[in-house]
């Protein structure tokens, strides 16, 4: 079952970069869900680390091109990513340790997190990134 899908209404950006690697996430999210709904821990392990693994690369590439082209919303925008991460990492950490679980609440965090900061944080460098060629 899908808890998350892609639209270019809701969440493209005109970067067509990130808007494939955010359809990447998405996918991963949604595996993820799917091993949560199977129970398998191990399974669940591995998505897990495949989720947050590619969504720190992806943080990195939106990075890299706001520092490459000067995007003046960088510090509030990756104040936003490494709080994530930062949550992510702690999580992960504690999944392997056997001191917490992934749950469907944790999804459910990670598709309200995406469906926040894409439409009203990535959507914003879409303009600028145009303007400097990207599309
Ligand atoms: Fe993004
Ligand atoms: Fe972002």
């Amino acid at each position: 079952m899908s808890l998350i899908t892609w639209t270019k209404e809701q969440f493209g950006t005109n970067v067509s970069l990130h808007d494939q690697e955010h359809q990447e996430i998405f996918r991963l999210v949604n595996l993820l869900g799917d091993a949560v709904g199977v129970g398998d821990r191990a399974l669940i392990g591995k998505q897990l680390d495949a989720l947050i693994s590619y969504v720190a690369q992806h943080f990195a590439s939106e990075e890299a091109n706001f520092t490459k082209y000067g995007y003046p919303a960088t510090a509030a925008h990756k104040a936003q990513h490494d709080e994530l991460v930062a949550t992510c990492l702690d999580l992960q950490k504690k999944f392997h340790a056997g001191e917490a679980e992934v749950t469907g609440e944790t999804a459910a965090f990670v598709v309200d997190w995406l469906t926040n900061h894409i439409p009203k944080i990535d959507k914003s460098y879409g303009p600028f990134l145009n303007e400097k060629g990207m599309a």
